[in-house]
């Protein structure tokens, strides 16, 4: 699928929805985004056992009706459920919480013990019925992606009904993605969807990325997420539920980071030389 410059930031919601006491001002939050312009809005039918989708919905609800048109909406669905019945079923659930008639992409939240062509029977029989309009995976690191793509391809499926994301976890404190799995993307046009990529708040406490994004006037997110979607069809979906970071993390779509500045960044955080296992949060 086409990511573009309002999507190349989005909004996670892990850890949304887990307390009664916080939904009223994460509810906010995703009004907020979406206002300010946020266009993308990552969820899974496993945060909070579906509270998340929840609060999305509600949220939609108050932006009124026009919202729901102008995003792209994802989901995930668990390796639990991704039979090909089991897809259909969460999919539904997933819709009814959110209050939706489609998703724009559902993925494969990671790899379980259900053969890959159940998961994708069950993508495609919610295509045919308009319930989603994309499918892919996450977590899923170089090998697992080929043996996913061959049974797409032993299944009849073109490129373009193919796979179109893989949801990784990507940050400066997690590069291994950058020796095979991120060429290997590119190579295939499959996007790469970036969780985590501010590492769960944990690089605003590097100094040394503090002092650059200082010396460059912009925070430690900023550089951080500006630097995660730096290379065309990456996009980057940091969570936050306060409105001023939430506005902080928008702005670093339009952040272009010089030579130097990449630089700076490998010698603090150094690019992989060799194959690592895939890093998962
Ligand atoms: N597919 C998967 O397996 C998978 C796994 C993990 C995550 N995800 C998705 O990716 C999203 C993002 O990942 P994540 O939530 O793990 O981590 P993250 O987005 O890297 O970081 C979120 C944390 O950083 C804080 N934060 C956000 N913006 C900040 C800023 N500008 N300055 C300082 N702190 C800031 C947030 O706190 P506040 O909310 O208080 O601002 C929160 O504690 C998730 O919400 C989820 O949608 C997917």
């Amino acid at each position: 699928m086409n990511f573009n410059s309002r999507t190349k930031i989005g909004l996670g919601t892990w850890r949304m929805g887990e307390s009664a006491m916080t939904q009223s001002s994460e509810i906010e939050a995703i009004e907020h985004a979406v206002t300010i312009g946020y266009r993308l809005i990552d969820t899974a039918e496993m945060y909070a056992n579906g509270q998340a989708e929840t609060l999305i919905g509600k949220a939609l609800k108050n932006l009124g009706p026009s919202a729901r048109s102008s995003l792209t909406l994802v989901s995930k669905v668990l390796p639990s459920n991704a039979s090909t019945h089991g897809v259909i079923k969460a999919c539904e659930a997933s819709l009814r919480r959110l209050g939706c008639e489609y998703l724009d992409l559902y993925l494969l939240h990671w790899k379980g013990s259900y053969t890959f062509d159940q998961t994708i029977e069950g993508f495609l029989k919610l295509k045919d019925r308009g319930l989603i309009k994309h499918h892919g995976v996450s977590n899923f690191d170089v090998s697992d992606l080929k043996k996913w793509s061959d049974t797409e391809k032993l299944m009849g499926l073109t490129p373009s009904e193919s796979s179109t994301t893989n949801q990784v976890y990507y940050s400066l404190s997690a590069r291994g993605i950058e020796f095979d799995l991120a060429p290997h993307l590119a190579r295939e046009k499959i996007s790469l969807m970036a969780y985590s990529p501010i590492d769960a708040g944990e690089l605003m406490r590097n100094k040394g990325l503090g002092m650059l994004a200082a010396s460059l006037n912009i925070t430690a997110a900023q550089l951080a997420l500006a630097w995660a979607v730096r290379h065309a069809n990456t996009v980057a979906i940091p969570k936050s539920v306060s409105k001023s970071r939430i506005e902080e993390n928008w702005a670093s779509k339009d952040l272009s980071l010089s030579p130097q500045t990449l630089a700076a960044l490998d010698n603090l955080f150094p690019p992989p030389r060799a194959k690592t296992r895939l890093a998962v949060i």
